[in-house]
């Protein structure tokens, strides 16, 4: 039997701050970072409510490698020029996309998707890839969001080893 998620107890920055001090545990004593992201993939998948697809892409000259992730079997190769993916990567900023049949671009990897966030990884000014995460409900994603998850790339990045993933 499907058991909804509890709602939130207190505010969306406080329960972000609750789960990256989580994360912040979890990595603690690993550096890989393949087994990081898919342990934060599974972590984050778990906890955030109205996502159907959480996980990376790592950059690999001028593409996007799928990496770790939960949802449904995705695009395993994204140029750095197409999508939602493309455009964080491009412009090192995070992207929300609240509508995403209105972002001229998107790939559709999920039908269900209905809006997307994609915050890059940065290691200082160098990219090591992208973190995404899907919606299947319109405007899922604020600026909570966005603030919660970069620190979350940044807990992330700061402990693992990705020196054998990106370049
Ligand atoms: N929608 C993304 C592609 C990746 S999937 O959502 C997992 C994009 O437009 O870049």
């Amino acid at each position: 039997m499907h058991v909804p998620k509890p709602p939130f107890a207190g505010s969306k920055s406080e329960r972000y701050a609750e789960l990256n001090a989580q994360l912040a545990a979890l990595l603690g004593a690993e550096r890989d970072g393949v087994a990081n992201c898919a342990n934060m993939a599974a972590l984050y998948f778990e906890a955030l409510p109205e996502l159907n697809w959480f996980g990376f892409y790592f950059l690999r000259g001028e593409e996007l490698v799928l990496g770790p992730f939960q949802g449904k079997v995705a695009c395993v190769r994204i140029p750095v020029t197409r999508g939602v993916c493309g455009a964080a990567a491009r412009e090192r900023k995070t992207v929300v996309v609240p509508d995403v049949q209105a972002f001229a671009g998107h790939i559709a990897c999920d039908a269900a998707s209905r809006s997307e966030i994609v915050v890059p990884l940065l290691d200082g000014a160098r990219l090591l890839g992208v973190l995404d995460a899907d919606s299947p409900r319109q405007n899922r994603f604020d600026a909570d969001d966005a603030a919660g998850l970069e620190a979350a790339a940044q807990i992330l990045v700061q402990s693992s080893d990705f020196s054998r993933l990106s370049g």
